[in-house]
């Protein structure tokens, strides 16, 4: 019999590089975020020269380019600096005070044990070592609605104030969060203190992902191993979706690898569909476990809109189901974002200021036969 893997030994004519589009890849370069990397990057300047930095909360719908950005800049002030360490914490894995300082201890030196301290002596190690490192941290708490959502999780924050403005450390902080309210969130004392730049990330134009997705496929992609619109489909999908690159990347490098498996040229229209198709099950599959009843069926009423305010989405809800506090049902939606089964963007709502405009993510088929399915 013929070995298995010498059919995939045929020269590869799709992909040059395929990392490139995995999400964890940190690009050289970031079309469209020049001014956001500079905002940022102006914030812990002051480190390269000694002085103290100034902390900053970054805010904007997924797939913006917030964590990768932030990434970015951090990466480049270390290349440029030795003075400066950033420590990574993504607070969907680490939601708890404990968990957090319990990272920045060991970051900083002090090798402590993950359990049998308390909080207070986690806290005093991880003090003592500050106090004697030859760099400045800068802590980024991804996702750091996460983390404030719990009364446990927002005391970080003051842990982390107190080492700036009691111990007179310098500390710089990132807190990056889809939440647009999420500075309004903060304590006061914490917000003047923790949350002194704010840098909005808007969501990218159709125009804009063309730019990024070419960028990206021109380092992944063997030139011409893409037929002719594939970039722009893509483009106009992650667009319609939120204006989120992380859809346009993951469909080009779903389409390629469909394409391969076909034993392809090129990738195709009919693979880029195929990938459409297949990241809307998966993300479905993914999330629907994680689903609650009331959840589902809030879902299952956006889906009877073309988009909709949460306004009226929370009055439609409330009169045709039971009572649900609003508290919670801004819960849901946050929620429902973040696992992309929603968009869910601050717009104009006249004459009231502004309001989220809620509509699917995913295709309206797919999400109802899924609800037929499962309930
Ligand atoms: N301007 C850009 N140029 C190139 N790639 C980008 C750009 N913005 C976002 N991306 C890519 O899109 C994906 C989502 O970006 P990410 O920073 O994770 O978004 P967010 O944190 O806002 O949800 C990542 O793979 C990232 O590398
Ligand atoms: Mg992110």
């Amino acid at each position: 019999m013929q070995n298995i893997f010498s059919k995939s030994s045929r020269i590869n004519e799709i992909f040059k590089d395929e990392r490139v589009l995995y999400p964890e890849f940190l690009p050289e370069n970031l079309p469209h975020r020049e001014k956001e990397i500079e905002s940022l990057a102006f914030c812990f300047k002051p480190i390269v020269s000694g002085k103290k930095p100034f902390n900053a909360i970054v805010v904007g719908t997924p797939g913006t380019g917030k964590t990768v950005s932030a990434r970015f800049m951090l990466s480049q002030l270390q290349e440029f600096s030795g003075r400066a360490k950033s420590l990574y914490v993504n607070c969907f894995e680490f939601n708890t005070r404990n968990s957090v300082l319990f990272l920045i201890s060991n970051f900083v030196g002090a090798a402590i044990p993950r359990r049998g301290l308390a909080t207070d002596e986690i806290y005093s190690k991880m003090l003592d070592y500050l106090k004697k490192i030859d760099f400045v941290p800068i802590i980024v708490l991804d996702e750091a609605d996460q983390l404030i959502a719990r009364e446990e999780g927002s005391k970080l924050l003051y842990d982390l104030l107190r080492i700036i403005e009691f111990e007179k450390i310098h500390f710089g902080i990132i807190l990056i969060s889809n939440d647009f309210f999420l500075s309004s969130k903060l304590d006061s004392r914490v917000k003047s203190s923790l949350a002194e730049e704010s840098i909005v990330f808007e969501k990218y134009s159709p125009e804009q992902l063309k730019n990024i997705l070419k960028e990206r496929a021109s380092f992944a992609f063997f030139s011409n191993a893409l037929e002719k619109d594939v970039i722009n489909v893509a483009a106009a999908r992650a667009g319609k979706l939120g204006g989120d690159a992380r859809i346009g990347i993951e469909s080009l490098l779903k389409a390629g690898r469909i394409a391969e498996k076909e034993n392809a040229k090129k990738v195709s229209l009919t693979h880029l569909k195929k990938a459409f198709s297949s990241m809307d099950s998966s993300l479905l599959k993914k999330a629907f476990p994680f689903l609650s009843k009331q959840e589902k069926s809030i879902l299952e009423l956006i889906s009877s809109f073309d988009g909709v305010f949460s306004g009226e989405l929370f009055e439609k809800y409330s009169k045709v189901k039971n009572h649900l506090e609003l508290r919670q049902f801004r819960a849901t939606i946050s929620k429902l974002e973040n696992m992309n089964l929603i968009s869910a963007p601050l717009v104009e709502f006249k004459p009231k200021g502004k309001s989220k405009f809620i509509s699917l993510k995913v295709p309206k088929e797919a999400l109802q036969k899924f609800l037929k399915e499962k309930s």
